[in-house]
C-alpha cells in the first residue's frame, strides 16, 4: 500500500510515491522500492541512491542527467496517474473545492467517476463521497487512483457504486452533489431534497456551452437559485531577469464550472 500525503515529512521510504524532476521541468512518478531502478532516457537511477534521503535531493543517473526529487503534490498526482477517461485538471479542481464549499465531513454525491481525479481531490479535503459510475472498469480505475494517491485509509470515505445516474439515485442526504458526465441535467432531473437537502449545492464541470445551456436551464426549472458559471483561465508567465512576458502557450479551454444553490422541489 502507498501512502503520499503532505503531511510527510521526514526521509524518503520504500513504498512511497516521488516525484523526479529533470532540467526541463518534466516530471516522472515513480514508486521507490529497495534494489530497483528509476529508468531514464539518459541511463538508470537506483532507487537506493534516494530510500532515507531527504526530499529536494539532487541524483545523477549514470548517464549523467541530472533530477530533483520531491513528495509529488495533488496536483502532481492528478496529472500523473494512470487515465482511462479524461480527468478534470487542477486549475479547474481547486476552484470546484471553493465553488462546492468543501469541507471534512461534508456528504457529497459524485457522479461520473472517470479516472478519480475529483474523488481524489474532495476526498483530500475531507469530503465522505458516494460515487455512481456506469462503467465497472473506470470505477475499478477510479478507487486504485484514490488508494494510490491517499492511502488506503480513505476508502472508508469513498463508497462506490456501478450505477447509472441516470437513471435514478438510490442513496440519500447529501451536501453537495458534483457532476462530470456527459447529460449532468438528467441527473438533475432525478434529484429530490431526499437526496440534495436544501441549501445544499449543485457544481458541474462540462467541456461545451451548449451543455451549460441545457444543464442552466435543468437547474431553472428544478428548483435551484443562484446559479453561475464561470471558466478558469490559467496563465503561466515566462520570468528570466529582465526578460518578463506571458507565456506564449497555455491551456485555452478546458471546461465551464455551473454551481446553483438547492431550494428543494421547485
Ligand atoms: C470525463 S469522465 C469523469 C472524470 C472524473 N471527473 C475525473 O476527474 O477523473 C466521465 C465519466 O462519466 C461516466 N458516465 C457517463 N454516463 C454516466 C451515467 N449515466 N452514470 C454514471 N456515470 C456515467 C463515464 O463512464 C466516465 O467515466
Amino acid at each position: 500500500m502507498t501512502v503520499t500525503s503532505p503531511r510527510r515529512r521526514g526521509p524518503l521510504s520504500e513504498g512511497e510515491q516521488v516525484l523526479f524532476v529533470d532540467r526541463k521541468e518534466r516530471r516522472y512518478l515513480v514508486v521507490l522500492a529497495a534494489g530497483e531502478s528509476f529508468q531514464t532516457h539518459a541511463g538508470l537511477v537506483p532507487h537506493d541512491d534516494v530510500i532515507g534521503a531527504q526530499e529536494g535531493l539532487e541524483v545523477t543517473s549514470t548517464g549523467a542527467a541530472r533530477f530533483l526529487v520531491f513528495r509529488p503534490t495533488l496536483s502532481d498526482l492528478v496529472l500523473k496517474q494512470p487515465r482511462g477517461a479524461q480527468v478534470i485538471y487542477p486549475k479547474d479542481l481547486g476552484p470546484m473545492l471553493m465553488l462546492a464549499d468543501i469541507e471534512p465531513g461534508v456528504r457529497v454525491f459524485e457522479t461520473g467517476l472517470g479516472s478519480g481525479a475529483l474523488s481524489t481531490t474532495l476526498l483530500r479535503a475531507g469530503a465522505e463521497v458516494t460515487g455512481y459510475e456506469v462503467r465497472d472498469d473506470f470505477a475499478r480505475r477510479a478507487v486504485e487512483n484514490v488508494e494510490r494517491g491517499l492511502g488506503s485509509e480513505v476508502l472508508d470515505r469513498y463508497h462506490v457504486h456501478i450505477r447509472d445516474a441516470y437513471a435514478s439515485i438510490e442513496h440519500h442526504d447529501f451536501d453537495r452533489v458534483l457532476l462530470d458526465l456527459p447529460e449532468p441535467w438528467q441527473v438533475v432531473d432525478n434529484l429530490t431534497p431526499e437526496i440534495l437537502r436544501p441549501g445544499g449545492i449543485l457544481v458541474a464541470y462540462t467541456p461545451s456551452v451548449t451543455q451549460v445551456m441545457r444543464l442552466r436551464r435543468a437547474l431553472e426549472v428544478r428548483g435551484f437559485a443562484a446559479a453561475e458559471t464561470v471558466e478558469v483561465l490559467q496563465r503561466t508567465w515566462h520570468v528570466d531577469g529582465q526578460a518578463v512576458r506571458p507565456d506564449h502557450r497555455m491551456v485555452a479551454h478546458t471546461g465551464f464550472l455551473t454551481h446553483g444553490r438547492y431550494r428543494g422541489r421547485a
